[in-house]
């Protein structure tokens, strides 16, 4: 099905102010009827409202989809759908093709899945609160453009097509880690950049490897007592030394393959885990200097108490029982506090680290985790 979205865009890309136009363009209203008519819309609750300010009926002879999961007052005539891809399959009952109409929001979730873009380019600056999400160049191809003109503004009909997805062959491979303080979604979000990386390519080859690595005595000291603060140095020795084995048997022979590698926690994990318990966060760094750097370092960051209640739903048979360093609330915000130093130190020395706010929707953060690595990727 075709996913298209329309839209009127100011040159600061402003397409809306308190929940209205703020242009009026007549040829521009005519414009969306003739594309949309006989097809479905999809709108999100602050253009239904407005729609109902207006008309105070749908949009005619159109089939009118509000996706929200909020709105109260559920007017006749519209359906309404909670989510994007019930929203698309009741769309698809009525044509092969649709028309999403915004707001901000809406237009941002389903940039990623449009197969065109009709654009209003309005030639001027406007006063606004809502925005149309970045048309990537990378991304859109220009089809068709009529420049117009009325006594007020000057405007364009823009047509984007999306450009065929060349991708690149990767000739070094990618070395990508994720961290952050246990609970917080890590490795579901490296179980969906795995997925996003084959999917790209069946050419991309995808090794996935975690700390720790293979000495089975960390294992065991996390669980011989329940205080966070001891065995500093122990732990500090052993995770390096398993680290050094990984980098040595997975890290390197993969990258040096082509191939993509992807580990749930790296150095970041002894940087902050290890410092929190009492050693010297730049005495960590430099004795892991000379491991290989992540092309991209993902630190997923939640609250203590978000990552807690995270975990105590989980069953026991999954996580695995309860370690020293799960329980103790001080400890876990000294970790949440390390990792954002230890990412600043690690930035400043050039690495990219990307602290990626983990209090979303599980598709949210990895809509931004798949932006950032298909940016990179390109690089
Ligand atoms: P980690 O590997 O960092 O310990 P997991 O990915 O195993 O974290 O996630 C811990 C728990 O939290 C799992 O039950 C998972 O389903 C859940 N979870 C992960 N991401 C989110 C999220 N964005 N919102 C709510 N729960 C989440
Ligand atoms: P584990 O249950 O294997 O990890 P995860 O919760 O990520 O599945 O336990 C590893 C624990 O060890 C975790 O709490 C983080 C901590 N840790 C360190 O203290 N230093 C390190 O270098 C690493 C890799 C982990």
């Amino acid at each position: 099905m075709e996913i298209i979205l329309i839209a009127g865009i100011a040159q600061n890309n402003v397409i809306g102010n308190k929940g209205m136009l703020p242009w009026n363009i007549k040829e521009d209203l005519q414009h969306f009827k003739e594309l949309t008519i006989g097809h479905p819309v999809i709108m999100g609750r602050v253009t239904y409202l407005s729609i109902l300010e207006y008309l105070n009926k749908p949009l005619p002879n159109r089939m009118n989809i509000v996706l929200s999961d909020k709105v109260e007052d559920k007017k006749p005539g519209f359906i309404f759908a909670n989510s994007i891809e019930s929203a698309l399959e009741e769309a698809k009952k009525y044509s092969d093709r649709v028309y999403i109409m915004g707001g901000q929001s809406i237009y941002k979730q389903f940039m990623p899945l449009a197969t065109k873009l009709e654009i209003t380019k309005i030639h001027k600056d406007y006063e606004g609160d809502a925005y149309f999400p970045e048309i990537n160049e990378s991304d859109w191809l220009e089809k068709k453009r009529e420049d117009k003109e009325n006594s007020e503004n000057k405007f364009s009909f823009i047509t984007y097509e999306r450009k065929p997805q060349i991708i690149k062959p990767v000739k070094k491979g990618m070395f990508i880690a994720f961290e952050g303080i246990d609970g917080c979604g890590k490795s579901t979000q490296v179980r969906n950049l795995v997925h996003h990386i084959f999917e790209k390519s069946k050419y991309h080859h995808v090794v996935l490897t975690r700390n720790p690595y293979k000495n089975v005595s960390i294992r065991e000291i996390l669980h011989q007592d329940t205080d966070p603060y001891s065995q500093a140095e122990k732990l500090a020795e052993l995770y390096i030394n398993d680290r050094k084995d990984q980098v040595e048997e997975v890290v390197k022979p993969n990258l040096k393959d082509g191939f993509f590698v992807v580990t749930d926690r790296y150095k970041m994990s002894t940087i902050s885990y290890q410092t929190a318990q009492g050693l010297e966060m730049q005495n960590l760094i430099e004795k892991q200097s000379s491991l290989p750097i992540p092309h991209i370092t993902f630190i997923i960051d939640v609250s203590p108490e978000e990552a807690m209640d995270r975990m105590r739903k989980e069953d026991v048979s999954v996580r695995g029982k309860e370690h020293k360093f799960e329980a103790n609330i001080d400890f876990i915000k000294k970790l949440r506090e390390n990792y954002k130093i230890a990412s600043e130190i690690l930035k400043e020395n050039g690495e990219k680290v990307f602290v990626i706010n983990g209090e979303r929707s599980k598709e949210e953060i990895f809509q931004e985790i798949k932006e950032i690595f298909d940016r990179e990727i390109q690089n």
